[in-house]
């Protein structure tokens, strides 16, 4: 148990802390006098200080160690500018780059690539120099979608890791804590500074029986979403208990945690078992599983007699397929209701295009049982009736469906075979078949469906489901179609039903890794030098923002009050936007224009407060800078729902902003807008969102004694000239998280050490 065990094949210094994880476990568990659950010998074995750490589940802040930091391109962009502000020589934990984001799907896999590689040549340059100069992993575009690649190479049982990407917990099909943040976050924790996390509850998703037949394991996280909503999960890891765990491969188990972002999960998790061990040794990490069985019966295993703070029980064998949506994961529909449903809804029941694949769901597993039903409706003579796409989630899974012909089936039947990469997924899709505003269905395996976001169409109905019924659907172009109950005609018009799917959670020959993709850093990092072009409209050096001023906020007008869902799509919207991601200046351009004025039901469409101009909503935020005015947004629920990009909260405080006020929000983007030295506040009373006139002035009081758990006033000078009144915020502001606010950053706060 003593031995020194490399974190990877790729890395040569960077080891495995079982040891020092265990003792901080034990030392934690003296303490609490209690059993603990899996996921918290995760965390708590990765404390800064185990002895002094205060440690209330949703009450407490823990300081941690994470083992590693994983970004995809369009935040490293970001976040790496941010490490460079710091003037550090090399990070201080060990890190990758992935390029998956910025790869646009239009043709299908290798143009597209040529395609992006030369788009966005000059971001590619600067991650891979950066990277070079800093001690980081790079890779290159073509190599697969981050999450895919951190399974394959970087995740193993036990490990704390953060990544810029909502989809991060989808390492926790390999026993991990795998935990998506922002920007900001990611540079702390590169800079060697310890992470700070609000001591997640811990919610226990029993699961007991066994799937079979159309069920996969898609379904276990779109039958959960829609029993917890999304955000039933905010504050909590889910952690995944009882006998139906064993009963899946360890990328059916990362499916199901990458969908846990979905219901607002910190992160969520599986215990350590035998799929894992067999991914593990398929993958060339046989060193790994073994010594991670030698600490399977204390740290890799939750104790007996722990306690969930909640627990939702699942029966597997009596599971039906769902499908989600649309523009919503959580409205979860069983196969068998979807027809009268979607006529029911208005939903259009012809099927566009299928779309499988992305970080969710393009394991070798999904990509052979989509394959098994393709093969079975092709030997009736039947071809897709939709259009149907194949995103592979890396370049080992593709040249391993090339080496053993799924991706041949796929073809043969008609499918377009995309980039290892994101693609439509992030809305890199430049869809030809139908015209913006057409009301129509697409079905993906991916995780997300928000209103525009795989095709920048907000009259596109998306809905998720596993790579099976996305291929069934594809087949039949029919959302109401049932391949349990219903039919279909073969070439010669005889009837059949489609069989179940049938797959390999593993490649018999084992993987073929395919073309390498991996720059590693170079020995001699000194002659390095990253270039950023004074006149590049795509990168852009920070300018650090001003400290707080130490005076009370007053008279301060609302840019938007927004109403509904706004998630950090709809705050910073992604698809074409993505180009400027590192480049805050150009990117501000996009500020909420997806966000619904509660005043007038219209995106991007506000009064100036002091012109009574209507205008867009980042021109009208500049304008109030440029006058000298800051300003504040009220929000709705779960402000900020989504992704993590740190963009949402760098974004309104280069315009001006002070504070966003909403009824509750999203815990990564809440601490996003504090890192970048905003005031994320919430109504004591949520019913107060109504009191408020998108035209009133708002003063923020309290400000100067501002203090961890003291509530701030909200005093609003009604527009109509009625009398002014106060309303009650509440903050989750600590003490550490106060200085942010006091120097202007937290990035200026480190610097100031
Ligand atoms: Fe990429 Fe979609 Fe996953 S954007 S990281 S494939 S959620």
């Amino acid at each position: 148990r003593d031995s020194k065990v490399n974190q990877n094949l790729l890395e040569a210094h960077s080891f495995i802390n079982y040891k020092k994880n265990l003792e901080n476990v034990e030392i934690v568990k003296n303490r609490l006098n209690r059993p603990l659950t899996y996921a918290e010998k995760l965390l708590y074995g990765h404390l800064d200080d185990p002895h002094g750490q205060e440690i209330e589940r949703g009450v407490s802040y823990l300081k941690l160690r994470p083992d590693r930091v994983a970004c995809q391109d369009a935040t490293a962009q970001m976040a790496i500018l941010q490490f460079m502000s710091a003037n550090m020589p090399e990070v201080a934990t060990p890190s990758t780059v992935h390029c998956d984001h910025l790869i646009q799907a239009q043709v299908g896999g290798k143009k597209d690539l040529a395609r992006a590689i030369d788009l966005n040549k000059e971001v590619y340059d600067f991650l891979s120099s950066a990277c070079a100069k800093y001690n980081l992993g790079f890779w290159k575009p073509g190599s697969g979608i981050i999450h895919q690649i951190v399974l394959e190479n970087y995740a193993f049982p036990g490990a704390l890791l953060i990544g810029t990407d909502s989809h991060t917990p989808n390492a926790g099909g390999l026993g991990q804590l795998a935990i998506g943040v922002g920007g900001a976050d990611a540079v702390d924790v590169m800079a060697g500074l310890p992470w700070e996390l609000k001591a997640p509850k811990i919610l226990g998703v029993k699961l007991t029986g066994k799937m079979s037949g159309w069920t996969s394991p898609k379904d276990i996280i779109l039958k959960l979403a829609g029993i917890t909503t999304v955000k039933g999960g905010t504050g909590y890891i889910v952690e995944y208990f009882g006998d139906g765990v064993e009963t899946f491969s360890c990328t059916g188990m990362g499916t199901i945690c990458n969908m846990g972002a979905e219901i607002g999960a910190t992160t969520s998790v599986f215990p350590f078992n035998a799929s894992m061990t067999d991914y593990l040794n398929a993958t060339g990490r046989s060193e790994i599983a073994q010594f991670a069985q030698l600490y399977s019966k204390d740290f890799l295993k939750a104790d007996e007699g722990c306690e969930y703070d909640d627990v939702i029980e699942i029966d597997l064998n009596t599971l039906e397929p769902h499908v989600n949506g649309p523009f919503t994961p959580d409205l979860a529909t069983p196969i068998s209701k979807m027809r009268e449903t979607a006529i029911a809804n208005g939903w259009p029941l012809e099927v566009k295009v299928g779309l499988i694949g992305s970080c969710t769901n393009s394991s070798y597993e999904d990509m052979t049982r989509a394959a098994s039903i393709i093969e079975d409706a092709g030997a009736h003579g039947l071809k897709s009736k939709a259009i149907y796409t194949i995103s592979p989630g890396s370049e080992q899974v593709r040249a391993t469906i090339e080496r053993d012909g799924q991706l041949k089936t796929f073809e043969d039947f008609g499918g377009v075979v995309m980039a290892n990469a994101c693609g439509p997924c992030i809305g890199q899709w430049d869809r030809q078949d139908i015209k913006k505003g057409d009301k129509n269905t697409i079905v993906t395996s991916f995780n997300r469906n928000f209103t525009s976001r795989n095709d920048g169409n907000p009259a596109t109905h998306a809905f998720v489901a596993s790579p099976e019924m996305t291929t069934v659907y594809a087949i039949t172009g029919d959302l109401g179609f049932n391949p349990i109950t219903d039919s279909l005609k073969d070439a010669n018009g005889n009837e059949f039903k489609l069989a179940e799917p049938v797959g390999l959670g593993l490649p018999p020959k084992g993987y073929d890794a395919g073309e390498n993709t991996y720059q590693a850093p170079p020995a001699d990092r000194a002659s390095v030098s990253v270039v950023i072009e004074p006149t590049s409209d795509r990168l852009q050096k920070l300018t650090p923002f001003k400290p707080w001023d130490g005076k009370d906020a007053e008279r301060l007008p609302i840019l938007i009050k927004a109403k509904g869902k706004t998630t950090t799509d709809h705050i910073s919207m992604a698809g074409p936007w993505l180009k400027y991601r590192g480049h805050l200046e150009n990117i501000s351009n996009n500020y909420m224009i997806g966000a619904i004025n509660a005043e007038n039901g219209e995106a991007n469409k506000v009064k100036n407060h002091y012109t009574g101009v209507y205008d867009g909503v980042p021109e009208t935020a500049a304008a109030y800078r440029d006058s000298g005015k800051k300003w504040v947004v009220i929000g709705d629920e779960n402000f900020g729902e989504g992704s993590s990009r740190e963009h949402a909260a760098l974004e309104p405080r280069f315009l001006g902003g002070f504070a966003v006020i909403t009824k509750s929000f999203a815990r990564i983007h809440e601490t996003n807008l504090k890192k970048q030295g905003m005031l994320p506040l919430n109504f004591k009373n949520a019913a107060d969102y109504d009191k408020i006139d998108p035209q009133d002035e708002v003063d923020l009081l309290g400000l100067t004694t501002l203090a961890p758990g003291k509530n701030l006033t909200l005093r609003v000078h009604p527009a109509s000239g009625a009398e002014a009144f106060d309303i009650e915020l509440t903050h989750t502001f600590n003490n550490e998280q106060i200085e942010w606010f006091k120097y202007g950053s937290a990035l200026n706060k480190m610097g100031s050490k």
